[in-house]
């Protein structure tokens, strides 16, 4: 889809880089010439993931531990990577999340969710941009958030809040950080289907597996789950230059069921042709009987 060179040069951290949408979006991005640092909490799953991609893409990428709830760690960590040069590009990808009815949740309960994707994401953020503002330096930060950041979500409530405070980070730091060129947008992807997410989301019980599956796609107007290439093509994009003026957005990429969720007459798009000649009839008489009234 792109030159193949569109990322070389640039240096990219990608948070949550060992599994999932993480690891994904970095085959993309040492596909396309950049070298990727993926961190995240399980060392053995990112050494996995760097020699698997190594070996496909033949690009430079390095797995280094880290568990983003801790600040401390964080800052430790980026002044590491950043004395063996600078970063060019984060993803913030690392999330937490499990379905549960919100008045089942302890304070522990919403924290497990919150002190990664709220407080963790910020801290990341924060201390990279620290980093390029002291250095001069431009950078781009994309998130991984979800629809719910404009619709909220019932039963994920920590992670719709969460990702929420993302969203509202990534268009107020593309404001305070636009003259240091430092820009921040977010894809807010629908349904891709992976392990980590699936088994929290979708759990393997009678009332709830399969639930987000390719056979239960049916409401979604595209009738299917996301191709894991669609959104590493999108934060591929998001990551080049050439687009350097685009910032503080958040794109959805989730076959347009969040916007079908919301219209009145979104289920109408399961009627059949002999469905709508009847509608016409039976609207036209209407107009017709009306019309006799006037005359
Ligand atoms: C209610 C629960 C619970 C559940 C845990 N808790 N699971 N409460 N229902 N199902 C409570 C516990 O009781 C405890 O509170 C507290 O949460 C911490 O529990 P731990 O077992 O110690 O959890 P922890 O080890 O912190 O792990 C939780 C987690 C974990 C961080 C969320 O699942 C994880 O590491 N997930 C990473 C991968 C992931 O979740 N990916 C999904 C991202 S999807 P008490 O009070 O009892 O001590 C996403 C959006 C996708 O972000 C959008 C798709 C459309």
């Amino acid at each position: 889809m792109f030159d193949k060179n569109l990322l070389k040069g640039k240096r990219i951290l990608v948070t949550g880089g060992g599994s999932g949408l993480g690891k994904e979006m970095s085959r993309h991005f040492l596909t396309y010439g950049a070298e990727v640092i993926i961190c995240g909490r399980r060392e053995e799953v990112l050494q996995k993931t760097a020699k698997e991609l190594s070996e496909e893409t033949q690009g430079k990428i390095t797995a280094q531990s880290l568990d983003i709830r801790d600040s401390l760690a964080i800052e430790e960590k980026i002044n590491n990577i950043f004395d063996e040069g600078p970063l060019d590009g984060l993803v913030n990808n690392a999330a937490g999340n499990f379905i549960s009815r919100t008045n089942d949740l302890s304070p522990n309960g919403f924290n497990a969710i919150a002190s990664i994707v709220f407080h963790g994401t910020f801290n990341m953020t924060n201390t990279v941009g620290k980093k390029w503002i002291e250095l001069n330096k431009p950078g781009t930060i994309l998130s991984i958030t979800t629809t719910w950041v404009w619709t909220g979500s019932p039963f994920v409530v920590p992670s719709a809040m969460s990702k929420s405070g993302i969203n509202a980070m990534t268009k107020s730091l593309a404001v305070e950080w636009g003259p240091n060129n430092i820009r921040l947008n977010c894809i807010a992807p629908g349904p891709f289907p992976t392990e980590g997410a699936w088994s929290r989301l979708s759990p393997d019980t009678e009332a709830t597996s399969g639930s987000m599956d390719q056979s239960s796609m049916s409401s979604n107007p595209m009738g299917r789950v996301g191709e894991m290439s669609e959104l590493g093509n999108l934060a591929t994009f998001l990551m080049a230059d050439g687009c350097d003026y685009l910032t503080g957005q958040t794109i959805a990429i989730d076959g347009g069921a969040y916007l079908s969720a919301g219209g009145t007459f979104s289920s109408l798009g399961k009627l059949k042709d002999e469905d709508w000649t009847n509608i016409r009839e039976t609207i036209k008489k209407s107009n017709e009987k009306d019309k006799k009234l006037r005359s």
